[in-house]
C-alpha cells in the first residue's frame, strides 16, 4: 500500500537568480515543493503568506540581509527552521546565525548530500546522525567527554557546531569543569584534526619566557639563547593553538597576540623576519573577562578578537545529573588501569558522590575515584574509601531523615508533592508527568491543605 506523505516545502532565498534555480531543480528531483525568493523582504513575505517546512537562505543579500530576515521569520513563526547557506570564508558570520537561532548552516558550494540530511533534519524527517551524546562521544583516541545532563547535551552540540568552522573560540567555566577536554574536542572534531594540537598555559610562564615560548626567538636574542628557537604558533601551523589561562597575560602580550590575530604574522623575539602563520586559537580562562576588562586589565579589542564564540562550561554542583556517570566511568577506567578487580560503587557512596559540591568539579571527582580504586579493598568502593575531606562532609550534611511512607495515601502525597516541587510548582506539568487530570490534582491538593489545618 502505498504511504501518503506530505511533500516538503522549502523556501529558497538567494539573490542570484542562477542558484535558486539550481535549488529549485534539485529539490523538484527530489519530488520536493519549492519557492523562491529574491531577497529578505520577499522571503518575509513569503512567510507570512503561507506555510513552509523550511528555509534555506544565502546570508548576504542587497536589499535586507539574511540575519535580519531571520529575525523577522521567527517573530512570524518560531518553529520554521531556517538553514543558512555562507560562503566558506565567512563562517563567522553563520556562528552568529546559529546564536540568532538559525537551526544549521551549509557552506557554498554546497555539497547535495549534506544539504539534503540537512533539511531532513530540520524538518524532522530524519534523525541527526550525529546526535548529541547521551553519554560520552568519543573524540579522540581515549578522550570522551561525559554528561547526560542537557547542558552538556547542549554544550556538545555547540562543540559539533563550532568545530569545523575557523572560528576563535573562548571556553570559560571554574577550575576543573573540563575545559581543556573541550578545547581538544574543538581540534579534533575539525579540518585541522590531522595537524597539531598545541597547548600553551598562559600563567605557567614569566612575561618575557612566555613571549619566547609562542614566538621563538632568535639566537643571541638573550643571555642562554644559543641558539634559534621556533615557538609554539610555528608548531601549530595547519593546527591548533590553545592558549589557557588567556586572562593571566600582561598588557604587552596581549598586544602582541592581537597583532597575531589580526595579520596571522609575527617575529621571533630579537628577530627582523615577519613569519605569517596558519592556525587556529582556542583559549581558555577560569576569570571572568568581560569584568577584567571594565577594570582595564584585559584589552577590550582582544577581548572582542577571542570572544567570537563562547563555551561556557557549568560547574558540576549546576549538573548533578552527570556525578553518577562520571562516577562510574572514572571507576571503571582506572580500575581497569590498575588491574583492579571491581563490582561497583555502593549506593551510599554514590549518594555522597551526588551530594558534595565539588568546589574542584570534575577534576576533583577523578582524584577521589582514582585514589578510591587504587586503596580499595573488597569489590566495592564505599564512603570510607573517599578523601577524608569528604568523608568529613558527609557526616555533617547528612541527608534529612524523612519517614518511610506507610500507606499508600503517603505514599501518593509525598509523590505528588516531590512532583511539583520538580516543576517548580508547575501544576499542569506536574498533573502531566503523574498522568492524572490537573482537576484531580487540584483536588487532591485542596484535600491537603484542609488536612493540614
Ligand atoms: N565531561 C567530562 N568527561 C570526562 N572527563 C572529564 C569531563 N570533564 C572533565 N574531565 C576530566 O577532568 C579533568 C579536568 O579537566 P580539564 O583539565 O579539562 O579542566 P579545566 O577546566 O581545563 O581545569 P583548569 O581550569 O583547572 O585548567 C581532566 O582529567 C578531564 O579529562
Ligand atoms: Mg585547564
Amino acid at each position: 500500500m502505498p504511504q501518503e506523505t506530505k511533500k516538503p516545502k522549502i523556501l529558497v532565498v538567494d539573490d542570484e537568480q542562477v542558484h535558486r534555480y539550481m535549488l529549485t531543480t534539485l529539490f523538484s528531483e527530489w519530488d520536493w515543493d519549492s519557492a523562491e525568493a529574491d531577497d529578505g523582504r520577499t522571503a518575509v513575505a513569503a512567510v507570512e503568506e503561507g506555510p513552509y517546512d523550511a528555509v534555506l537562505m544565502d546570508v548576504r543579500m542587497t536589499t535586507m540581509d539574511g540575519m535580519e530576515a531571520l529575525r523577522e521569520i521567527h517573530a512570524i513563526n518560531p518553529a520554521i527552521p531556517v538553514i543558512i547557506m555562507t560562503a566558506y570564508s565567512s563562517v563567522d558570520s553563520a556562528v552568529a546565525a546559529i546564536k540568532q537561532g538559525a537551526h544549521d548552516y551549509l557552506t557554498k558550494p554546497l555539497d547535495f548530500d549534506r544539504l539534503r540530511e540537512t533539511l531532513e533534519v530540520a524538518m524532522g524527517h530524519r534523525r541527526q546522525s550525529e546526535a548529541p551524546s547521551v553519554s560520552g562521544e568519543p573524540f579522540g583516541e581515549d578522550d570522551r567527554i561525559i554528561g547526560a545532563s542537557e547542558s552538556m547535551q547542549n554544550l556538545w552540540d555547540m562543540i559539533l557546531h563550532v568545530a569545523p568552522t575557523e572560528a576563535t573560540v573562548l571556553i570559560t567555566g571554574e577550575s576543573g569543569t573540563g575545559k581543556e577536554l573541550i578545547a581538544s574536542a574543538l581540534h579534533y572534531k575539525s579540518h585541522r584534526a590531522e595537524g597539531p594540537f598545541i597547548k600553551v598555559n598562559c600563567a605557567a610562564l614569566t612575561e618575557s619566557l612566555l613571549e619566547s615560548e609562542l614566538f621563538g626567538h632568535e639566537k643571541g636574542a638573550f643571555t642562554g639563547a644559543d641558539r634559534r628557537r621556533e615557538g609554539r604558533f610555528v608548531q601549530a601551523e595547519g593546527g591548533t593553538l590553545f592558549l589557557d589561562e588567556i586572562g593571566e597575560t600582561s598588557p604587552a602580550m596581549q598586544a602582541k597576540l592581537l597583532r597575531v590575530l589580526q595579520e596571522h604574522e609575527l617575529q621571533r623575539v630579537g628577530g627582523q623576519e615577519t613569519l605569517s602563520v596558519d592556525v587556529r586559537i582556542l583559549t581558555a580562562t577560569n576569570r571572568d573577562l568581560e569584568k577584567e576588562v571594565e577594570q582595564g586589565n584585559f584589552r577590550e579589542d582582544l577581548f572582542y578578537r577571542l570572544n567570537v564564540v563562547v563555551l561556557d562550561v557549568p560547574a558540576l554542583r549546576e549538573r548533578k545529573g552527570d556525578i553518577p556517570l562520571l562516577s562510574e566511568y572514572f571507576f571503571k577506567s582506572f580500575a581497569e588501569k590498575n588491574n583492579r578487580q571491581v563490582a561497583g560503587i555502593t549506593p551510599e557512596c554514590m549518594d555522597v558522590l551526588g551530594r558534595y559540591p565539588w568546589p574542584g568539579n570534575v577534576r576533583e571527582l577523578e582524584n577521589a575515584i582514582e585514589r578510591g580504586v587504587i586503596l580499595m579493598r573488597g569489590e566495592y568502593l564505599d564512603i570510607s574509601g573517599l578523601p577524608l575531606t569528604i568523608q568529613r562532609w558527609a557526616d555533617k550534611n547528612a541527608p534529612e531523615e524523612t519517614a518511610e511512607p506507610a500507606t499508600l495515601k503517603e505514599a501518593e502525597k509525598a509523590l505528588i508533592l516531590k512532583t511539583l516541587d520538580e516543576t517548580g510548582g508547575n501544576r499542569s506539568e506536574a498533573a502531566r508527568r503523574l498522568q492524572i487530570t490537573r482537576k484531580t490534582l487540584l483536588n487532591k491538593l485542596k484535600s491537603y491543605e484542609e488536612q493540614g489545618r
